[in-house]
């Protein structure tokens, strides 16, 4: 058997690591990197620091417009399919690389694989909505993080193939939390930061939801941060960056740190050690639940509606006020928290056994 695998963002390289892992033993995988994300903290520190196989392809197709970028990753990994002559084509999440893979294979009659298959925002507007919706419709085996992922299926007529797996990213917080609690940089990631652990807050931005409302929005936003009682250390994704600076240079604001992307290792720690999480990020909402740490979801809807139970994670529209106000005065319910929704741990290895073994 097989595999072709595609992959392009961040968040897919983590959730590789842990289903390569377990692929490895009982299949053929030949990895496939769109270049999507191209700079070395986005893409390189995740391929050394996971052990991640070295993809036997980088497309470096880099960034562009929705159409540009999805469309010479198309080209592109249509040759490799070609040369490759793959028996499945994997793919993951809802990034511009997941439906290029999945549309180049469905053309060629190569079946995909589609890791955390069935997830809806129901927002049209969203490129990872369109992304997963097109994507869950060609696909072959559909691998569902949660039940909620299952039923979403359900509802488009969408029932053979499917399989509630687990979250491939609970088996990656499981298996990395441990390492990067054990290494010995530990302490030096918060004092190089010149932070304690329950002393500050996590953030992140990059939607482009978040970033389409310009310098504007942005100061909305840190103008909450601002009020907050702890610094707010907030790795910058590539495409806030310039945003985020301008708004801080322009207001003035002193409660905000700017730090470069960082690990994942650094990432699962700084989440631990937060006080709260305030994030646009998808992964992140579930790795601070994961973690026992509060979030404020800055968006106006989650696909992991599981979070939302007993207030560990609360949406918070893009206002001063509401950001605030959600973040201050909604405390979760400690005996509601259950990661069972989101499966064992295991998810990675449930995969790997379907796909690689052989029908009879
Ligand atoms: C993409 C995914 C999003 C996912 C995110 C993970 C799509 C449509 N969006 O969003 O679902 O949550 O990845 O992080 O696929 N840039 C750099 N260096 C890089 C990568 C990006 O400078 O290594 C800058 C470029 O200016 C680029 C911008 O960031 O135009 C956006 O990058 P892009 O990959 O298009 O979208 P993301 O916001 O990263
Ligand atoms: N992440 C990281 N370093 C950072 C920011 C995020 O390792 O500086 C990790 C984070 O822990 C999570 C994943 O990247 O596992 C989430 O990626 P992102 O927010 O870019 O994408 P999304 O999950 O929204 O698709």
């Amino acid at each position: 058997m097989k595999i072709l695998t595609v992959i392009g963002a961040r968040p897919q390289f983590i959730k590789a690591s842990v289903v390569s892992e377990e692929l490895a033993p009982l299949c053929e995988e030949v990895l496939v990197h769109t270049g999507q994300h191209y700079d070395s903290n986005m893409s390189e520190v995740f391929f050394e620091e996971l052990g991640i196989p070295h993809p036997k392809y980088n497309l470096g197709v880099g960034s562009g417009s929705h159409g540009h970028q999805t469309g010479e990753m198309l080209m592109k990994i249509e040759d490799a399919i070609l040369q490759e002559k793959p028996d499945i084509l994997l793919t993951y999440g809802d990034t511009n690389s997941t439906l290029a893979g999945a549309l180049a294979a469905s053309k060629l009659h190569i079946p995909v694989a589609h890791i955390e298959a069935g997830l809806r925002s129901h927002n049209m507007r969203m490129p990872e909505e369109q992304n997963r919706i097109l994507t869950d419709h060609i696909s072959t085996w559909l691998f569902c993080p949660t039940q909620t992922a299952v039923s979403n299926l359900a509802k488009e007529g969408i029932e053979a193939g499917v399989s509630f797996t687990g979250d491939v990213m609970l088996d990656s917080v499981l298996h990395f939390t441990q390492i990067a609690k054990a290494s010995a940089e530990k302490v030096a990631i918060y004092e190089n930061l010149g932070i304690t652990p329950k002393g500050y807050y996590l953030a992140t931005l990059h939607r482009a939801e978040t970033t389409e409302g310009g310098i504007d929005a942005v100061i909305r936003i840190f103008a909450a941060f601002e009020q907050l009682p702890y610094r707010v250390v907030l790795p910058i994704h590539p495409r806030t960056r310039a945003l985020a600076e301008d708004a801080i240079k322009h207001a003035g604001f002193k409660n905000i740190q700017i730090i470069d992307p960082v690990g994942y290792l650094e990432m699962l720690l700084l989440t631990d050690g937060a006080v709260k999480v305030l994030t646009d990020s998808g992964g992140l909402q579930k790795e601070a639940y994961f973690a026992a740490v509060p979030c404020v979801t800055l968006r106006g809807e989650t696909e992991w509606v599981e979070t939302l139970v007993g207030d560990w994670n609360v949406l918070a529209s893009l206002t001063t006020e509401d950001i605030l106000e959600k973040t201050l005065t909604v405390m979760p319910d400690p005996a509601s928290r259950d990661a069972a929704p989101f499966g064992d741990g295991h998810a990675s290895a449930r995969i790997a056994e379907i796909l690689c073994t052989p029908k009879r």
